[in-house]
């Protein structure tokens, strides 16, 4: 498989590139590179004193990145979690001095559109779902061998599935006779279990979207990713994070929110607002694409994309 077969439109491009206010001479960090839609940007950028690192955990995500940085020295790619920014901003002597964070969470248009990487209800591939495919246990081993309840668990809570547990018990059954390795199989399991169907939507789409969330440690990692980037950026550095679901959104609604109202003290001890010490300060609302966009990219249309920045110590 080569890595540039299947492509990937950037979402919200001139909405991120605006909302960083790039400097030509500074230093960025694309935290989900996936094809470099939004890295090819940036770079038209920066001057050739900026710096560009880029993290995936994907292998052919990080081979483009990797061609990229032999044709363009102001690159460094790292095949690894966003969750260890810290560490690898650390080891190139950058904490402290980043100018701007990108996080276009979920996954690339290549991961969902190849059969093979087993992310698609709509086509037939081995059960896999893990974005590292070197790393972790697949969705196939997952399902094997989970109990009923973890199974309803991660579909309620991942996927927000109200049939999760009649979905569980369907899976359960069905591999007493049979184990479950394609993605075809499990997506007509799940469709027999669900009563009746919404518009438009496959009856599978929240349990793969659960299980690709709980098979990732997608929430987790986001999480941890987060709580790294104060320490990241420089004052006056901007965070920006395109999310595609309420649940990855929540998360870095309410990071950014806490980050600009400060330290939490019980509300009866008379705190001023300095006291507080805010870290970010929120800028603009929170900004969707539009209808041109979507009806160009359909898969832009849950993005939702916030930035926050960085004050002064
Ligand atoms: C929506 S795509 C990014 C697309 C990219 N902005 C572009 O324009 O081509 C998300 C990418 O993030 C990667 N990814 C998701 N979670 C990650 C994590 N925890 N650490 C590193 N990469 C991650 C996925 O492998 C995928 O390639």
């Amino acid at each position: 498989m080569k890595a540039d077969e299947f492509t990937h439109t950037p979402v919200l491009l001139q909405e991120v590139l605006v909302g960083l206010e790039i400097q030509a001479q500074g230093i960025y960090v694309d935290a989900t590179f996936g094809r470099g839609g939004h890295s090819l940007a940036i770079l038209q950028r920066l001057n050739q004193h900026g710096r560009l690192l880029v993290f995936d955990k994907d292998p052919l995500a990080i081979t483009c990145a990797e061609q990229l940085a032999r044709k363009d020295e102001r690159v460094a790619f790292v095949h690894a979690s966003f969750s260890e920014i810290g560490l690898h901003i650390e080891q190139r002597g950058h904490m402290g001095a980043v100018n701007g964070i990108l996080f276009d969470l979920g996954m690339s248009s290549p991961q969902l559109d190849n059969a093979e990487r087993g992310f698609s209800f709509s086509r037939d591939g081995e059960l896999d779902m893990r974005m590292n495919s070197a790393a972790g246990i697949s969705a196939a081993e997952w399902i094997k061998s989970a109990k009923k309840e973890e199974i309803t668990q991660v579909l309620r809570e991942y996927g927000e599935e109200r049939f999760a547990r009649r979905i569980a018990r369907k899976i359960v059954e069905y591999r007493r006779e049979k184990d479950i390795t394609r993605t075809a199989q499990l997506a007509e399991i799940i469709a027999s279990a669900v009563p009746f169907r919404e518009r438009e939507k496959h009856p599978a789409t929240r349990s793969f979207q659960a299980i690709r969330i709980f098979i990732n440690n997608e929430l987790g990692e986001l999480r941890l990713a987060l709580d790294q980037v104060n320490r990241v950026l420089r004052p006056g550095g901007r965070l920006a994070v395109i999310s595609f679901h309420s649940l990855e959104d929540r998360i870095v609604k309410r990071f950014m929110r806490e980050q600009a109202l400060g330290d939490d003290y019980p509300p009866e001890l008379p705190v001023t607002v300095d006291q507080l010490r805010p870290r970010m300060k929120l800028i603009g609302k929170a900004v969707k694409p539009g209808t041109e966009e979507i009806a160009g990219n359909p898969r832009a249309r849950s993005a939702v994309l916030r930035f926050a920045e960085k004050l002064a110590a």
